[in-house]
């Protein structure tokens, strides 16, 4: 009699908690889940030394840890996608924080967005200047502001109210960057955004025990970026998206065509609406993607455990953990 009463007030709670619909329960829960990514394009095993071929992976090992150690002890898909992304952001390995592309002008202004699946909360940020974690930006906004997206002076001075760390822009700069906008700006203009550009982009996914998806993306965006240009990173729908009854998304590449596809909300769209796998899914809004013209790469995981990549470029930094351990790739035959 106790046994049944206790199931129909699980049922109950089960119908008014929408959340709670997709999530798992006793034995079928699924295990939590990271995947992360460090940026797509031309990367091949000839342009990268053996030096920075082992710099990367471990940078992704270690952002791989830091995400799982939250996961692993419990804690929020949020918690572990905002930890991941800290990391990359102060690595100068990839494009965002410290290590970001230099705009038109020469200076370092970033994109960050992040989203919590169980109620499509997001918070964004564009072209933020003095914060070390943009990623951390984007989570107070979602947090602590009624808005979703800040830009330019007002996300920076938000950031400030908010207690977060700030540097120099300087702080931002490195030599290999420097180098890659003194090369840009030597280009005659109709040849400056070069297809063989190496999209850095951080971004990361993730499901925890509760079942509860998050996504996280971070950019310096493009070299060379002028006029205020906004990538699809921060854009809901676009570059990020996370929603328990789908999935999570985070992407990486040329990002006017993500933003033209909607690509992380068509994907998550794809799981609601059609029999597509997650792979299926995002391979399909690749394609649609790349018949556009783009390039690039996503990774997604899904409140039932999926977790992968798609990208069209010949490589992708990338990597992957759940409990039974980590493991990060590059080149696109791995
Ligand atoms: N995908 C990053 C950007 O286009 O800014």
């Amino acid at each position: 009699m106790l046994a049944r009463l206790l199931l129909a007030l699980a049922g109950v709670l089960l119908m008014t908690d929408p959340a709670s619909a997709q999530r798992f329960v006793g034995n079928e829960r699924p295990a939590w889940r990271l995947v992360i990514h460090g940026g797509a394009g031309v990367i091949q095993r000839d342009r990268l030394t053996p030096e920075q071929d082992a710099a990367i992976r471990a940078a992704l090992d270690r952002a791989l840890q830091a995400g799982s150690a939250v996961l692993e002890r419990g804690g929020s898909a949020l918690d572990a996608v905002e930890a991941a992304v800290q990391l990359l952001e102060d690595d100068p390995n990839f494009n965002a924080g410290r290590g970001a592309v230099f705009t038109y002008e020469g200076s370092i202004e970033h994109d960050a967005a992040i989203m919590d699946g169980r109620d499509r909360r997001a918070g964004a940020v564009t072209g933020s200047t003095h914060t070390r974690h943009p990623v951390t930006l984007a989570r107070r906004v979602m947090e602590n502001s009624p808005h979703v997206f800040l830009r330019g002076l007002g996300a920076d001075q938000f950031s400030v109210e908010q207690g977060l760390e700030q540097v120099p822009n300087e702080y931002f700069h490195t030599p290999e960057r420097r180098r890659q906008w003194e090369e840009f700006r030597a280009r005659p203009s109709a040849e400056a955004f070069d297809i063989d550009l190496k999209y850095g982009t951080v971004g990361a996914v993730a499901l925890d025990r509760e079942g509860n998806v998050a996504a996280a993306t971070s950019t310096g965006g493009l070299t060379g970026k002028r006029w205020g240009r906004i990538g699809d990173s921060p854009i809901i729908g676009a570059g990020t998206y996370a929603d328990n009854r789908a999935c999570a998304v985070s992407a990486t590449g040329a990002g006017e065509f993500f933003i033209r596809e909607g690509v992380a909300h068509e994907i998550c769209a794809r799981l609601r609406f059609t029999r597509d796998s997650a792979q299926q899914a995002a391979d399909t809004v690749m394609a649609e993607m790349r018949a556009l013209g783009g390039t690039g790469g996503v990774i997604v995981v899904t409140p039932g455990g999926d977790s992968i990549y798609s990208f069209n470029t010949p490589g992708m930094y990338r990597g992957q953990a759940s409990p039974a351990g980590r493991s990060v790739a590059i080149y696109g035959d791995e």
